[in-house]
């Protein structure tokens, strides 16, 4: 069941939780009439992951004119919007407050109300937007698995904005495995895109990585998997090391650069893959049978992992939504959907309100 406005609703959503400055004008909570994303990658790859303090900079340059274009595309001036949403965390606390000043700033010139979304809700609302016959929202109750980079959670979704977490990581989110494992293998930042690449045609059974099931508990563990990524490297290095030593003398082992290793990257970043994929898929599978969900949604920016979506398809009996490619990763469009829904609930935003960077998706209520 959705729940109907009396007339159309349109907001402006605001996004700057991490390395995307990100504005979106939503109908209705589902029809997007712009959606705006100036990312910082190539910024953040230098440096193999996001560096905080340069985030907010170029968020700081970049917030305005995004927003700016999200209404010109849209065709709209801040008279046609009903309300600005704007991520109010998780994220990264230098980042998430350009954004929320921002739609402060505007809240403020123009009187129009202010609602902070959680940035993991904005992921969850993420199948509404653009809907079709075809692409239908799921259905309630349905168990979301939520992936980003910094979070990995089983979602019970009972019904709009009625939560419950069954589970979540205990160290690494499965983005950042991906992240890690990627730098470990000189693939470049971010990793996810990266090891789905070199994945393509590699041999995803050549390792057997473990898989920490955490038996009774929705939760997961990816640090083990990560860890044993590193020791296999190492091992091919100290192996490959024994042979230079064989080949031209313990004397010469100044020569020897462990970097100059042919390893074989790309089927170890499969087998990766394999093993991340086998715990989410199989643990998310798990808790739609044990809570009698027929249907399946994954969210975040590791749902556009095209084995993740696949083996969910194969191996899931119901339905399984995965929002399309560009609504996965981070966007403001999820994020004004999210807040159509918190203020058709009645939830709007003092002007003083703070970022909340650890804000977790269990402590949502409606
Ligand atoms: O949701 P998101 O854009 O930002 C956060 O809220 O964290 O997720 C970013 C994460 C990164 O760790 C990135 O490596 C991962 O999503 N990612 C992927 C893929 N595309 C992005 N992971 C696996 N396969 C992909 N195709
Ligand atoms: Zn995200």
């Amino acid at each position: 069941m959705s729940i109907q406005p009396e007339h159309t609703i349109r907001i402006l959503g605001i996004e700057s939780s991490c390395d995307e400055t990100a504005a979106a004008v939503v109908e209705n909570g589902t029809k997007i009439l712009s959606n705006v994303v100036a990312t910082q990658i190539d910024l953040h790859a230098q440096y193999g992951g996001v560096f905080p303090e340069l985030a907010s900079r170029e968020h700081i340059k970049a917030i305005y004119p995004v927003v700016e274009q999200a209404l010109k595309k849209a065709h709209l001036d801040l008279s046609g919007i009903d309300a600005i949403a704007v991520t109010r965390g998780p994220g990264l606390p230098g980042s998430l407050v350009v954004g929320i000043n921002m739609a402060k700033g505007l809240a403020l010139a123009s009187g129009i109300p202010l609602v902070g979304v959680n940035h993991m809700e904005g992921h969850l609302y993420s199948p509404w937007l653009e809907t079709s016959e075809e692409t239908t929202p799921p259905n309630f109750p349905f168990i979301a698995l939520i992936v980003s980079g910094g979070h990995t959670e089983i979602v019970l979704v009972r019904d709009h904005m009625d939560y419950e977490r069954l589970g979540s990581t205990q160290d690494d989110a499965a983005g950042e495995a991906f992240d890690k494992v990627a730098r470990l293998l000189n693939l470049g930042y971010p990793g996810g895109p990266a090891i789905q690449k070199i994945s393509a045609d590699a041999n995803k059974n050549a390792f057997r990585f473990p898989r920490s099931w955490m038996p009774g508990t929705h939760d997961f563990s990816f640090s083990g998997i990560k860890t044993s990524v590193l020791h296999l490297v190492t091992d091919l290095q100290n192996r490959a090391k024994k042979v230079w030593i064989n080949t031209y003398g313990v004397q010469n082992i100044k020569n020897f650069d462990p970097k100059t290793v042919k390893l074989p990257v790309a089927d170890i970043a499969a087998s990766f893959q394999e093993s991340v994929v086998d715990v989410l898929v199989t643990k998310t599978i798990k808790a739609a049978e044990e809570y009698g969900c027929k249907e399946i949604l994954i969210a975040g920016g590791v749902s556009a992992n095209k084995a993740l979506r696949e083996t969910m398809t194969e191996r899931f009996s119901g339905k399984v939504h995965v929002p399309p490619i560009y609504l996965c990763t981070d966007n403001a469009a999820m994020i004004a959907t999210a807040g159509y829904h918190r203020f058709l609930n009645g939830q709007t935003d003092s002007l003083d309100f703070d970022a909340l960077p650890t804000w977790s998706i269990a402590s949502l209520q409606k």
